[in-house]
């Protein structure tokens, strides 16, 4: 039988391409999801992908009492935690929003978990953990200093699980820095559709080559980089459900905690992106260069050695994979599920 993984926050942008990768790799994913930031209608895409819907709870990661009732009726063997609030703005504007959803929330599952005797947890931390990083590529072992309420709660909770790995050394733990996920499944039928107007530059791009935004704005064309706009490491957000998917395998098969960068290793500039777009959907993608984005970075990306060294995991798809495969993704449902 499938070993069941209790995916929360499985219905949005990368639970939903994890629940493809679990499934592909023999796991029988079990989503909970509150459809906060996210809709119900990517079960139906997920079906047709892996052939059988996921099994789906509506409910809250913070509510103990599903927790409890969800390990006592389904033999979870681990959980893949995404269920969070992402928007660095909003963190700013509402911090203890977003430190009741990342911080409680974490907390109350990994209570649930304890009490349930179920000790393998993969957590999507960020790079925004690193901050203004001294140089790149950023290694695991690069200062920790969040510049937003958003990265604080994910350091909060990295050192929370620390601390539970060293007074209990049964739990198997991957702490997973994301760097920036971009990029669909290769079929076109799930992806990324944020409600409202796009904060990410990915999504902002196939907004404007789809004919829904008029033109991108480029915050800051001034950075000391080659073309004088930002740079980030993008990564594909199907390599990062990969990446789960090995860290899952290495945490079943021994106790521990790792921290792992996931990205490529490789940063792209905005305009770099632009004109990768511009391959890929052959549209011209309209900007104009504007101010910087206050509380942007100039430059960075990760190293990703580590991951590759202790899971046998590397980014196998580039720049223009990701541009492509967005578009196919973004053409085919211009407003996303609806
Ligand atoms: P997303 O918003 O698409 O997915 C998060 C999902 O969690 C949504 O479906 C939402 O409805 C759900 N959710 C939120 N709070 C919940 C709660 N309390 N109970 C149950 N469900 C809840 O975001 P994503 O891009 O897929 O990000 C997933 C995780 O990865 C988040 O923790 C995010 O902080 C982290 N991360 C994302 C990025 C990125 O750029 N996308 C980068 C680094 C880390
Ligand atoms: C990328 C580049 C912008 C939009 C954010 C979070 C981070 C992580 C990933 C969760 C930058 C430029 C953007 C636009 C632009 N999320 N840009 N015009 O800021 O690197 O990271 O998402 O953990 O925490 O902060 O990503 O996609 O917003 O920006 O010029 O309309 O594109 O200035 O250089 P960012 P982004």
């Amino acid at each position: 039988m499938s070993p069941t993984i209790l995916v929360t926050g499985g219905a949005g942008f990368i639970g939903s391409h994890t629940c493809v990768a679990l499934a592909a790799a023999g796991y029988a994913p079990l989503i909970l999801d509150n459809l906060g930031n996210s809709d119900v209608r990517v079960l139906d895409r997920l079906a047709r992908i892996i052939g059988t819907a996921p099994r789906f709870v509506e409910g809250d990661v913070r509510d103990r009492a599903l927790l409890d009732r969800l390990f006592r009726e389904e033999a979870i063997s681990g959980v893949i935690h995404f269920a969070g609030l992402k928007a660095v703005g909003d963190s700013v504007a509402d911090p203890i929003t977003y430190y009741q959803n990342n911080v409680h929330g974490s907390f109350v599952l990994t209570e649930a978990m304890q009490a349930a005797g179920v000790r393998t947890l993969i957590f999507s931390s960020s790079a925004t953990v690193y901050g203004d990083p001294d140089s790149s590529p950023i290694p695991e072992s690069a200062a920790l200093r969040p510049a937003n309420p958003y990265g604080r709660s994910k350091l909060m909770v990295e050192d929370a699980l620390r601390d539970l790995r060293r007074a209990d050394p049964a739990w198997r733990i991957a702490l997973l820095r994301y760097f920036n996920p971009v990029g669909a499944h290769e079929s076109g039928l799930i992806g990324e559709h944020p409600q409202g107007k796009p904060n990410n530059l990915m999504p902002f791009v196939s907004q404007v080559a789809v004919g829904l935004r008029d033109k991108l704005s480029v915050h800051g064309g001034d950075y000391p980089t080659a073309d004088g706009t930002g740079v980030r490491d993008y990564v594909h957000v199907m390599d990062l459900a990969e990446g789960h998917v090995a860290a899952l395998r290495h945490a079943e098969k021994q106790p521990g905690l790792v921290t792992l960068n996931l990205g490529t290793g490789q940063g792209a500039s905005v305009l770099d992106v632009v004109k990768a777009f511009e391959r890929a959907s052959g549209k011209t993608i309209a900007y104009e260069v504007g101010p910087r984005r206050p509380g942007d970075v100039p430059a960075y990306w990760g190293d990703p050695a580590l991951a590759e060294s202790l899971l046998g995991w590397r980014a196998r798809r580039g720049l223009d994979q990701m541009c492509e495969d967005s578009w196919r993704w973004q053409q085919g449902n211009p407003t996303g599920y609806a």
